[in-house]
């Protein structure tokens, strides 16, 4: 690693904020801070300095990248992935081009059972080996911090194999991985009528022994008609809680559930998805700290209607955006299609939509503090786009890579 590289000639410098600035709202969202003409020094793998190039008075740097017609943004900050899995589901997807719906697929024990059964049977170095390799094809494609979640193991062992795929992940990974528990995916098949015997395996069995290896940063929900009840997403949220596992939950994706309300009363980082939300669910967000999160890839692959995001900017919420990468409703983590998807199908400014893949999606994992902008000290996650790309063209070129290079830690990935 070059101990020192100096980017100059930086024809756009975006995403700047001052230290301190870990979320944007609301109309803040509409500001993608940038210098024209910009020069950035990397030490040690974090920015150590940026600013007008006329005041760069830097003489040496181990590496020098010239970067003139170029845009310099923070990498993305990718809050919501399912990248531990088993295989893809394409065929699922064949079925729902022939009419059967995401939840028709599911109550035949496709969809997530699908997932579970085959994870159940895959040992944990190859799923470790599957999910690096998504893992490392998400950085080259801009991904700077991630969340990953549990959730097609269903039953104790598998779960924990999960998270401890995820705990290596963590370990060799060069960005910072977050870990969700979501053992609250879908009811197994042994368990459709025995709804309460999955719960009290999940609150007695699986969070205890998650908890007691550490595991993960937070707890997750499927709280969504046909899959978990408000009652039930209650008594493992209290059952987490008293582990200090902090929710951040699957909400009104399907159906206005109550998923957003009772993620707001659990005090929950960010409640995802929200294709189903109307005033009463937007007030709740309003009083709250809670980051209102759209998986809008989610919408597009399901055919399913847009969440309303302009009505949320405009009640100043905290909205971010995140990829959803699985293989049943968005087999992708290419978050310059977000970008794009944001802009075309949810009315998001590009400048609304670059803040919430970048800080805003970093605070939907904690993360605003040490990363999402350019900042002095944060890490040098950064992308820089190919010549004559402007802020607008990155929406807009929906389908070819307007990347050049990726850089973690100041490293060209
Ligand atoms: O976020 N909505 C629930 N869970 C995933 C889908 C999981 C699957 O279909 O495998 C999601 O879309
Ligand atoms: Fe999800």
């Amino acid at each position: 690693m070059p101990k020192s590289v100096l980017l100059r000639h930086i024809a756009s410098l975006a995403g700047i904020l001052p230290k301190g600035t870990t979320r944007l709202v609301g109309t803040q969202m509409s500001h993608f801070t940038t210098i024209t003409d910009a020069y950035l020094l990397i030490e040690n793998g974090l920015i150590k300095a940026f600013g007008p190039d006329a005041e760069c008075s830097i003489e040496r740097a181990d590496q020098i990248l010239d970067c003139t017609h170029k845009m310099v943004i923070p990498a993305y900050c990718d809050s919501h992935t399912h990248i531990v899995f088993a295989g893809w589901r394409e065929g699922e997807f064949v079925d729902r081009i022939k009419g059967l719906s995401y939840v028709e697929i599911d109550k035949r024990g496709g969809g997530i059972l699908n997932s579970a059964k085959k994870l159940q049977s895959t040992s944990e170095d190859d799923l470790f080996e599957q999910a690096y390799g998504r893992l490392q094809d998400v950085i080259k494609l801009g991904t700077g911090a991630i969340e990953v979640k549990s959730g097609y193991g269903l039953t104790t062992d598998s779960e924990l194999k999960m998270l401890r795929v995820i705990r290596r992940l963590k370990e060799v990974s060069p960005i910072p991985v977050k870990s969700n528990f979501l053992g609250a995916h879908a009811f197994p098949m042994e368990f459709k009528q025995n709804r309460s015997g999955y719960i009290d395996l999940i609150t007695n069995e699986m969070i205890p022994k998650l908890a007691g290896e550490g595991l993960a940063d937070y707890i997750d929900v499927f709280c969504d008609t046909g899959f978990f009840s408000v009652e039930e997403t209650e008594a493992i949220l209290s059952s987490g809680a008293k582990y200090g596992l902090k929710p951040k939950i699957h909400a009104n994706e399907l159906d206005y559930s109550g998923g957003i309300q009772t993620g707001v009363k659990y005090g929950a980082i960010s409640v995802d998805h929200l294709q189903c939300t109307g005033p009463e669910e937007i007030n709740s967000l309003a009083g709250s700290n809670t980051i209102a999160t759209i998986l809008p890839s989610t919408a597009f692959f399901l055919g399913l209607p847009y969440a309303p995001a302009r009505a949320m900017i405009d009640h100043n919420l905290c909205v971010a955006l995140a990829s959803d990468y699985n293989p049943g409703s968005s087999p992708s983590g290419n978050m310059s299609f977000i970008l794009s998807l944001a802009c075309v199908k949810l009315k998001m400014l590009p400048a609304e939509a670059l803040n919430a893949l970048t800080i805003n999606g970093a605070a939907a994992m904690e993360l605003g503090e040490s990363n999402g902008s350019i900042t002095v000290s944060k890490p040098a996650n950064l992308i820089i786009s190919k010549p004559n790309i402007t802020l607008e063209g990155m929406p807009y070129f929906y389908a070819d890579s307007w990347i050049e290079a990726v850089l973690i830690n100041g490293d060209v990935k």
